[in-house]
């Protein structure tokens, strides 16, 4: 619970890198989130050539963070062989939460970028991992150590809450 409510975007990191090792811790979190039907759509390209992290805020208008991160993860989702198609991209966010509660719970700092369905940040990731056809970008997580430590937000407002009737 101290994580889910603690958790912040960080758009600041330190110069320290974050480990492959940690990186698998990351992806395990990610991949452990549910699925419609458990069809589990997502696929990831992590990015760490600084070149390509430098380029993304060529294309993506928010995340000019990005060349300072330790690395991205840009979460996909496979059109092929989907047994529920409509839902790939609840699917792939809830995958892409995992990954923002898991850096946070591990003392990283993360934030989660907009991709899908703006037409220009789709056709920058395409171009910038050579994503086949049937790969669509739903997202890309910034990831470093956090060099900000923004307050806990309690955004519990008992307004936004109906018991039995609107
Ligand atoms: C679908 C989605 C897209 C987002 N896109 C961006 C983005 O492009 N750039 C960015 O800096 N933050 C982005 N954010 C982060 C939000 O700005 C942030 O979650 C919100 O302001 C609440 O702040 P908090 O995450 O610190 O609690 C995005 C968040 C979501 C859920």
């Amino acid at each position: 619970m101290s994580s889910i409510n603690s958790r912040r975007s960080i758009r600041k990191y330190t110069t320290q890198q974050v480990t492959d090792e940690q990186v698998t811790e990351l992806l395990r979190a990610a991949m452990s989130a549910p699925s419609a039907g458990n069809q589990q759509p997502w696929r990831f390209v992590v990015i760490r050539s600084r070149e390509l992290l430098e380029q993304i805020p060529t294309f993506h208008p928010h995340a000019s963070m990005t060349p300072q991160a330790s690395l991205i993860v840009a979460v996909c989702g496979d059109m092929t062989n989907l047994r529920i198609p409509e839902r790939w991209v609840q699917d792939c966010s809830a995958a892409t939460e995992n990954l923002l509660l898991a850096a946070h719970e591990m003392g990283l700092g993360a934030v989660w970028l907009g991709v899908y369905p703006t037409e220009e940040r789709v056709e920058g990731v395409r171009q910038l991992v050579a994503l086949p056809d049937y790969i669509m970008p739903l997202s890309m997580v910034a990831i470093g150590y956090p060099a900000e430590q923004p307050p806990a937000a309690d955004r519990f407002d008992a307004g936004f809450v109906h018991y039995d009737h609107w």
